[in-house]
């Protein structure tokens, strides 16, 4: 019988389905919902110490769909962090760990490049009861103006540092929150890593651009007539957001053969985690995350799109996955099928192989001790002679 449960970091997750911050995790109704809905855990909007300085828009979200069924299938945002107080926060925190004992709360936190303000903002934080952090080192619009999100998620160096600050005093769990929107993602992520984050959560938003409206000529989505870049999400991102996650858990737990990121194929951190996001709305595309290594699988876009009773069909879709299998326990199938990324060059000579192979068989050439047979012995034997 496949069970979902799994400890992650020492936390014990009913399932790997984890609310990814944003608007599903905007404040205790919304996130109480998600618990009594069954979700493994909610890694709450990301906050910071002062939200008055946090100003959002609207409208500041724009869908792509298919062109006949009308389908969601890319959803770009300029929504920034939580603009609610702090102290609202924290008191919100205590209540839902007060209420929901088993349920898995995170807090997704967010700062400047200062020292105090990070101490500060870990220290008040995990007060409140809370079972882990997600560093937020990757929102990339509006907030890299102050510096911060992706601004420090696209520079290995400060981002080593600032998880250096938060791992001196934090005394739970650490995930570091990678932005797509780097050449490499393994840089920052072993910076992370290397500076004793437990975890690293990938992928948040990609850089975008949705449209140009062809009547007003003007970009979406559109304030006052003027718009800015934002973050793209939802299902046209998950081909990215699982190579982003290959690439990572190769890094951290090693590959195949021939390491497609030409790298070291042994593991340079094999008991860390990766929290997989991008796109997920289904519990096939979770298993996915989680044969590329994900420990636990983030939904953000699809709680929008689906509502919160989404947990029981990713729930469903994924034990459906395991029983098919035979797989007891996540961990029997995390990681399977990074063994079989390879280089190209590794393609072409196992074609080779291949083709060489079929072509000696199509010719009645003996290849392996198993084809020998006793009725055409002699005309195999003579097949292999070389100078008749
Ligand atoms: C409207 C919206 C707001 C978001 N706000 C945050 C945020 O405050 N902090 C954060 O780390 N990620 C935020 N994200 C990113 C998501 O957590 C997630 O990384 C990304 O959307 C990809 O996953 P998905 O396709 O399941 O949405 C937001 C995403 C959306 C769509």
């Amino acid at each position: 019988m496949a069970s979902l449960a799994c400890t992650v970091d020492g936390i014990k997750f009913s399932n790997p389905f984890v609310i990814g911050s944003g608007p599903p995790g905007t404040n205790a109704k919304v996130i109480a919902k998600a618990f009594e809905e069954g979700w493994g855990g909610v890694i709450a909007k990301t906050i910071s110490l002062d939200a008055s300085k946090v100003t959002n828009v609207a409208p500041r979200y724009a869908r792509m769909r298919a062109s006949e069924s009308r389908e969601v299938l890319g959803w770009q945002n300029i929504e920034l962090i939580s603009d609610r107080p702090f102290d609202t926060w924290m008191d919100e925190f205590k209540q839902l760990k007060d209420s929901y004992p088993d349920g898995v709360l995170i807090a997704s936190v967010m700062e400047e490049y200062n020292k105090d303000a990070w101490i500060e903002l870990i220290e008040r934080t995990q007060e409140s009861g809370v079972d882990a952090f997600e560093l937020n080192f990757s929102c990339p619009h509006g907030l890299p103006e102050r510096k911060m999100g992706a601004a420090m998620g696209q520079n290995s160096e400060i981002l080593e540092e600032v998880c250096g600050w938060v791992n001196s005093v934090a005394t739970i769990p650490v995930w570091a929150k990678m932005t797509p929107n780097v050449t490499h993602i393994v840089d920052p992520a072993r910076a992370a890593l290397r500076a004793g984050c437990e975890g690293v959560a990938a992928i948040n938003t990609i850089l975008s651009v949705m449209g140009v409206d062809l009547e007003t000529l003007r970009p979406q989505p559109t304030v006052e007539g003027y718009s800015v870049p934002g973050g793209y999400s939802c299902k046209a991102v998950r081909p990215i957001a699982l190579r982003m996650v290959m690439e990572l858990a190769t890094m951290m737990y090693g590959g195949g053969s021939g390491n497609p990121i030409g790298e070291m194929s042994s593991g340079e951190f094999p008991d860390r985690s990766i929290s997989a996001i991008g796109g997920v709305e289904t519990g096939e595309d979770a298993a996915q995350f989680i044969l590329l290594g994900g420990s636990t699988v983030q939904v953000c876009t699809g709680v929008m799109i689906h509502g919160y009773k989404l947990a029981s069909e990713l729930c469903r879709g994924l034990e459906a996955f395991m029983e098919k299998h035979g797989f007891d326990s996540i961990e029997d199938f995390r990681g399977h099928s990074l063994q079989y990324f390879s280089t190209h060059a590794e393609l072409v000579r196992r074609q080779h192989e291949v083709k060489a192979r079929e072509k000696a068989e199509r010719a009645g050439i003996v290849t392996k001790d198993t084809a020998w047979d006793g009725d055409s012995f002699v005309e195999q034997s003579n097949r292999l002679v070389s100078n008749d």
